[in-house]
């Protein structure tokens, strides 16, 4: 299996073009993005499979868009009613002056660190993670302090760990993914809380990004919103990845209504407002039935390819060790033979047409991040292409070695 793409742009410099030495290159996004639209077998995305505007037709049960519908700025900070449904979703005392929609939950991110960090602030940062937030820190100036999800601890955050830091170092803010992309592991709401206290003894602010909230596979997490007060708390999420809607890259912010102000001027700079027709699908995708039966989807798919996965793991056991995920469209796994996950993901993807994600991109090496949320009528088939092409490239590369 040969790939056509554009060789010159992967090989010379993988289409890396730094704004400025302190800004890392998003490793992930970019290995991504070169890559995606050429594979055969995608299993690099972490969310579920995104759904047609026949399915979405279907849900809503009534014309999309009138023909009058005017396709203009609309509201900067999001509609009042896309903030008003959005609020209601949470169990907390908070209603739509404490939301700002922004697009995709990377703005979200984004706005949510330029107006919280400044250069030399001591943050503490859960790893291994998405690298967005992490590398927006760098940027910043700001102490980073990781917190790891060990693999020898099976990917579980050690609280004690955290909490000593929490007292010790006093940070300014505390950066964790619940559930944590890549390693579909999430606290309990007992875990949250315990650190929710300790963060608020030393006046810290907890910042979760829970775009994978949703996508538990058994229970449900509680967002920190309905679990801390909203002066020591922000979050972040979105429609990517639990509902199936990348494309309408709608996002939002929930925190305290002076610092949602403070983000929105900064959006004035970024992407002034969501996409009107974005913000008008997503109102309707997040009222009470039409969200359920998004999320029941969306769950409904990763159990199954999750009950795949565990049929079929077993064998090939020779060439990966599989982390079974508590939540999200995503499983890690680790590779037996060798260390070097950029070139065993690369060679998958141009040998076979098979697309996932290389440990080194979330500083992870030897290990890999592989989609679990295409529909399982396909999964069955792409997990053993993708198992069969690490068996061959194993073999060539133990011979090799003789
Ligand atoms: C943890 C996390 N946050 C944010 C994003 C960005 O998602 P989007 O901007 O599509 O909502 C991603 C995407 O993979 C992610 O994994």
């Amino acid at each position: 299996m040969i790939i056509v793409l554009n060789l010159k742009a992967l090989l010379s410099t993988e289409g890396r073009t730094l704004v400025d030495e302190s800004l890392p290159v998003f490793e992930l996004e970019r290995w991504q993005s070169l890559r995606e639209n050429y594979a055969r077998i995608l299993l690099s995305e972490s969310g579920v499979e995104p759904l047609t505007i026949a399915e979405i037709n279907e849900l809503i049960g009534e014309p999309l868009f009138e023909d009058d519908f005017r396709i203009s700025y609309g509201w900067t900070k999001g509609s009042p009613e896309l903030r008003k449904t959005i609020s209601e979703m949470y169990r907390a005392d908070i209603n739509e002056e404490n939301i700002l929609v922004t697009n995709g939950s990377s703005e979200a991110n984004l706005l949510t660190v330029l107006s919280t960090i400044k250069k030399g602030d001591l943050v503490i940062a859960e790893m291994p993670n998405y690298m967005q937030i992490y590398n927006l820190l760098k940027w910043k100036g700001a102490k980073i302090i990781e917190a790891w999800r060990k693999p020898e601890e099976n990917f579980r955050l050690n609280l004690n760990r955290l909490i000593n830091n929490i007292r010790r170092l006093k940070p300014k803010a505390i950066f964790i993914t619940n559930p944590n992309n890549p390693t579909g592991m999430f606290l309990s709401n007992n875990e949250v809380n315990e650190i929710y206290d300790e963060a608020s003894k030393v006046k810290s602010i907890i910042i979760f990004d829970e775009v994978y909230r949703g996508l538990e596979h058994e229970g449900r997490v509680d967002s920190l919103i309905e679990i801390g007060d909203m002066k020591n708390v922000i979050v972040t999420s979105g429609l990517s990845k639990a509902y199936g809607l990348p494309g309408l890259r709608i996002g939002w912010i929930i925190a305290e209504e002076n610092l949602i102000m403070k983000m929105w001027s900064i959006k004035d700079y970024t992407s002034i407002a969501p996409s009107r027709l974005s913000d008008s699908l997503a109102t309707r995708c997040l009222r009470g039935n039409v969200r359920n039966k998004l999320l029941e989807r969306g769950r409904g798919i990763v159990r199954r390819n999750k009950e795949i996965l565990g049929k079929i793991a077993n064998d090939y056991k020779d060439v990966m060790k599989v982390y079974y995920p508590l939540a999200g469209a995503y499983f890690i796994g680790k590779f037996t033979w060798s260390n070097n996950s950029n070139q065993i993901c690369e060679r998958l993807f141009k040998e076979y047409g098979i697309l996932i994600c290389p440990g080194e991109t979330f500083k992870l090496k030897g290990f890999a991040r592989i989609g679990m949320g295409q529909s399982p009528e396909k999964y069955e088939n792409s997990l053993k292409a993708m198992f069969n092409g690490l068996k061959e490239i194993k073999k060539e590369e133990t011979n090799c070695l003789i």
